[in-house]
């Protein structure tokens, strides 16, 4: 027997195309990741999350001279954000990464790690965390949650 999953997510054109909330939480991605911190990839990240109270928090990734002791922006954000504000729900993460001198790109989607981080914290919260990820140029792929990237997921149903 053969079965699918479906996933579904939406292409938004460009950054006019962004809500004024949405655009906020682009600028604020496109921003950090200037400042990110990675000397051994030159791959930089920035991430903003917008929590149901309207705040947005931001953090980019983090690299180390022990490669694997590095975290990526999305989780660096979530979790800074799960410590400091763990009763409000996350409505939205943005992300945007790119080489340090490129100019145009294409939408990076989060990794693997860190879409079963984002699992986690859509569970604790009991609801979805929409994400975003940008191009440069601002072509965005949008999901409703974070299981349109992660099918067929782990999470603690199975404990
Ligand atoms: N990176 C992120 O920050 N987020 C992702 O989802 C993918 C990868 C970072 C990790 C590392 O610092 C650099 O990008 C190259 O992999």
């Amino acid at each position: 027997m053969q079965k699918e999953i479906n996933i579904h997510f939406e292409v938004i054109e460009n950054y006019n195309a962004l809500n004024d909330e949405e655009k906020k939480l682009f600028d604020a991605a496109m921003n950090i990741r200037k400042i990110a911190y990675a000397p051994y990839s030159q791959f930089l990240v920035g991430c903003a999350v917008l929590l149901e109270n309207g705040e947005i928090f931001t953090g980019t990734n983090q690299e180390n001279a022990a490669y694997p002791s590095g975290l990526c922006a999305e989780r660096t954000t979530i979790f800074w954000t799960a410590a400091n504000f763990p009763e409000q729900k996350i409505k939205k993460l943005f992300v945007i990464g790119a080489p340090k001198d490129a100019t145009s790109s294409t939408p990076i989607p989060p990794c693997g790690a860190c879409r079963q981080s984002i699992l986690e914290y859509e569970a604790r919260q009991k609801d979805l965390i929409e994400i975003y990820f940008a191009s440069l140029d601002g072509e965005i792929f949008k999901t409703k949650s974070i299981r349109d990237l992660l099918p067929f997921s782990f999470d603690s149903s199975f404990l």
